[in-house]
């Protein structure tokens, strides 16, 4: 079931007839007054129903602290619903990530009361500081988002995630038109997001390399994406020595899956190219990983997911945006045919690498991705995406992605969409002295940097660097930001779609 959105310029707010009405406010110092409540038309309506709603939200200590809540049931339009006051804390810099929070944490509630419908409004547009295009873009995505769950498997009565029939949004006429256009949009990236939440979230031997490629496949037809894939036969003749690698432990055939959105009116000559890690699990191969390092590994694909869904997203959105993502897809399993430690890979572009660790095997698939782009379609610039490090992960935790790069341009565009979107990156250090810690005695180079060197993230980061030459590019590593996030109310336990909200943000912008 889809959710309606619908945008109703009717300014007698519980006129319309939903299950849960939502009202957002902003923080006070103290409490809010008799004079607060007859300024906005909405309070002003709620205050017929409860005559002393002041004294109410004093008595429970409420000044719209970020998301604290006060649900009030109301008796109107014949029925029995439910009033959920939101706060929205105090205005500060990103007050953005604010609305969305209270937005997620309102929603949950009215989910909560078995709500299939609410109204919400946002009358203040302007109040919210970000306008009204943008205001229904993150309406719809956080609506989208807040009501995600992997289901699949739950089957008893009750687990399944309940969503919204129709959600309707109470604005002025002025703003009617641009919120409408942020609504469209923000709808296409929530369920982009969510759908690569889907990939991640399924159970490994339920989304393997073949069953992630065939999703791609549907996903490309659906949306006139050119698509390809190669299968192991295919990948041999392509010698791609490092997915060939990683996946020769596994009794799992790989994959290699190319989108293509090519629109006409497209701006650029040269098309971006994306690339995901597209690990299905990550067992750590025979540099085996101990048993609780091993039991989110079904997101070590939030690359490939996010990558796949993004393009998608784009040419939804009709971008003038010519792009092509690959995802490299393997499971990194041990086995007795599976790559030993010591053993040396020779990847698409001819270069060498020795296999120190087993587990630091997407570097192995990226690289032959990176090279295999780079030299077939030139692109203006290359963005990977790859659950790539521990390292990374436990330098930034899980509210940042880290960013590494050497082109200054692509890292400034990046913190800014990383900004907007509420995908946020940090940016990482690179450099010569990091450089050196992947020499290898009897390859190119060697897949674990130099333990004095420590910093995972950036080592690993410069083994990707070796595959993508002179062409402006961007690492993204979100080992920590792809899953399990904790403490988001718009996020669930599980996959985050991390990367696909950055992308378009940053595709979007793009001159
Ligand atoms: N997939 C993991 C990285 C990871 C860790 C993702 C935690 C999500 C959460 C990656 O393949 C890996 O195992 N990396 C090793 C590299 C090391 C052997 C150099 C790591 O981080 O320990
Ligand atoms: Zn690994
Ligand atoms: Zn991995």
């Amino acid at each position: 079931m889809k959710t309606e959105f619908k945008i109703s310029t009717n300014q007698n707010f519980f006129k319309e007839k939903a299950d849960a009405y939502i009202i957002f406010l902003e923080q006070k110092s103290g409490f809010f007054t008799h004079e607060d409540f007859s300024k906005d038309p909405h309070l002003t309506e709620l205050k017929k129903i409860y005559p002393h709603i002041e004294i109410l939200l004093e008595k429970r200590g409420f000044n719209a602290k970020l998301s604290e809540i006060v649900a009030l049931p109301i008796s109107i339009n014949q029925g029995h619903e439910m009033c959920i006051l939101v706060g929205l804390g105090a205005k500060k810099e990103n007050f953005v990530e604010n609305y969305r929070r209270a937005l997620a944490t309102a929603i949950r509630s009215a989910l909560s009361y078995g709500a299939t419908s609410i109204v919400i409004s946002l009358l203040a547009a302007e109040d919210l500081t970000m306008g009204a295009y943008k205001l229904g873009k993150e309406t719809a995505i956080i609506t989208e988002m807040t009501c995600y769950k992997h289901d699949d498997f739950l089957t008893t009565d009750g687990s399944k995630q309940k969503r919204f029939a129709q959600v309707i949004l109470i604005t002025e006429n002025q703003y009617k038109n641009e919120m409408e256009k942020g609504l469209r949009e923000g709808v296409i990236i929530g369920e982009s997001v969510n759908e690569a939440r889907y990939f991640v979230d399924t159970p490994p031997s339920h989304m393997t390399p073949i069953i992630v490629a065939k999703h791609a496949q549907e996903i490309a037809k659906k949306n006139s994406i050119s698509y390809q894939e190669y299968n192991l036969k295919e990948i041999q003749q392509l010698k791609m020595g490092g997915l060939l690698g990683v996946a020769r432990g596994s009794v799992e055939e790989p994959r290699f899956v190319k989108m293509e959105y090519k629109p006409q009116h497209a701006k650029n000559k040269q098309p971006i190219l994306l690339v995901g890690k597209g690990i299905t699990f990550d067992s750590g191969g025979l540099s085996i990983k101990p048993a609780q390092s091993m039991e989110t590994m079904k997101d070590d694909m939030a690359g490939a997911a996010a990558v796949i869904m993004a393009t998608a997203a784009a040419s939804r959105l009709n971008l003038p945006i010519h792009i092509v993502a690959l995802a490299p897809l393997t499971e990194n399993m041990p086995s007795g045919t599976a790559t030993k430690p010591g053993d040396v890979l020779t990847f698409y572009n001819g270069k060498t690498a020795e296999v120190k660790n087993t587990d630091a095997e997407g570097r192995l698939i990226l690289a032959d991705a990176l090279s295999y782009g780079v030299k077939n379609y030139n692109p203006e610039f290359v963005i990977d995406l790859a659950t790539l490090t521990g390292a990374c992960a436990h330098a930034l935790g899980p509210f940042y992605t880290g960013l590494f790069t050497t082109n200054e341009t692509l890292a400034e565009n990046l913190e800014n969409a990383g900004q907007k979107s509420g995908d946020y990156v940090w940016r990482l250090p690179m450099g010569e002295d990091y450089r050196k810690a992947i020499k290898s005695t009897i390859a190119d180079i060697c897949n674990i940097g130099d333990s004095r060197v420590k910093a995972g993230g950036t080592t690993a980061a410069h083994f990707l660097e070796y595959f993508v030459g002179e062409t402006p590019w961007a690492h993204l590593d979100i080992a920590g930001s792809a899953f399990d996030v904790p403490g988001i109310p718009y996020y669930a336990p599980g996959a985050t779609g991390v990367g696909v909200r950055l992308l378009i943000e940053l595709l979007k912008e793009m001159k």
